[in-house]
């Protein structure tokens, strides 16, 4: 795919602060590792603390070959400014726990990259919260967590922004607004794609919402498909169209590494120019449109109201009043 990186190389301040879910692999540690070589303080929420600090030590590693190479657009620090803090989206207590740990940090909070996702499943299961896991995970936990940040987001100063890693295979999703975590699909049924489709489909509309209910704020709110990447993620698809669909991608040669993977992030989270900008999906860094469903103004009012339903005791009102 060339190495010509599409991504703005652009100062970030070290108290300039993101947070990246997932970030000890894949797609999100490029972006984590970036977006620190570039000067800003990143933390990496992940649920496995040794897997992140073998990233952390990863990044530090590739800095020091990057500095050597005389790379240009990066800092020249001892060490990136790089921390782990602990995020287990199967429990929206984890997501509670996460939240009260950052906020006691005192820490602002500038870009959230919403990118810690799960694909397809051997088997259908169910959090401790009662809902299905890839609906969980890769939506219904991020927003919870985007909900309780946007406060101290609003009061970051300008050009905050929301970044939501969601997927081209939204396009085959199939949203129903009375059953949206498919619950009557049997067994079978939920081990093919639709499950991850309908999660990626969720994350689009909830950037329509978003950007509705933060238009005359600071906050913006972007959503994207970062292209085919080749991490673990792309192998959990062993069934059904995206798998089909992944390995055409492949033999063809149009699959990416994960740091070509991270561009479209990267580029959502720091181009200047788009500063205020809202309501843009990515396809590889091009805005593209989305598939009808996730402009479906009543879908996306459908998914919100279930989504604070099933959040309800976890949203108290003064966090709710700024979803409104
Ligand atoms: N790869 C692609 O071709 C592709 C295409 C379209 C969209 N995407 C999207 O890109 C994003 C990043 O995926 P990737 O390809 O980089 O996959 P990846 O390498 O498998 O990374 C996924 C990340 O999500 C984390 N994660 C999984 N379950 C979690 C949980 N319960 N709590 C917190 N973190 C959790 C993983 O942590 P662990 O290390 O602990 O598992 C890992 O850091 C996902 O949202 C995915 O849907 C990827």
């Amino acid at each position: 795919m060339g190495s010509t990186p599409s991504f703005p190389r652009v100062s970030i301040p070290k108290d300039n602060i993101s947070v990246v879910t997932g970030g000890n692999t894949g797609v999100g540690y490029h972006t984590a590792k970036w977006l620190a070589m570039m000067g800003g303080t990143v933390i990496i929420a992940c649920r496995s603390e040794e897997r992140a600090k073998q990233a952390i030590e990863q990044m530090n590693k590739e800095f020091e070959e990057e500095k050597e190479k005389k790379t240009t657009g990066i800092v020249d620090y001892d060490q990136l400014n790089v921390e782990f803090m602990s995020l287990d989206c199967n429990s929206l207590k984890s997501v509670i726990s996460f939240v009260e740990a950052y906020k006691s940090s005192g820490r602002k909070l500038h870009k959230l990259f919403c990118n810690a996702g799960i694909g397809q499943q051997d088997k259908l299961s169910y959090t401790e919260d009662g809902h299905e896991q890839i609906f969980q995970v890769n939506y219904l936990s991020q927003f919870l967590l985007v909900s309780h940040l946007l406060p101290l987001m609003k009061a970051s100063g300008p050009d905050c922004r929301i970044i939501l890693v969601s997927s081209i295979g939204h396009l085959f999703a199939h949203f129903d607004p009375v059953d949206v975590e498919l619950k009557k699909y049997s067994e079978p049924e939920c081990k093919s794609d639709k499950l991850y489709q309908n999660s990626k489909l969720c994350q689009i509309m909830q950037m329509y919402r978003l950007n509705e209910v933060l238009k005359d704020t600071n906050v913006t709110v972007f959503s994207l498909h970062p292209g085919t990447v080749r991490t673990e993620l792309l192998t959990t698809f062993k069934r059904g169209m995206m798998k089909y669909v992944i390995s055409m991608l492949e033999t063809v040669g149009a699959s990416k590494s994960p740091f070509e993977g991270a561009w479209t992030s990267l580029n959502a989270g720091i181009n200047p120019e788009l500063a205020g900008v809202r309501d843009v999906y990515f396809s590889d860094s091009k805005p593209t449109t989305p598939a009808s469903a996730a402009r479906n103004k009543s879908y996306q009012a459908a998914l919100w109201d279930y989504s604070i339903e099933c959040l309800k005791g976890y949203l108290p009102d003064d966090i709710l009043s700024g979803l409104q």
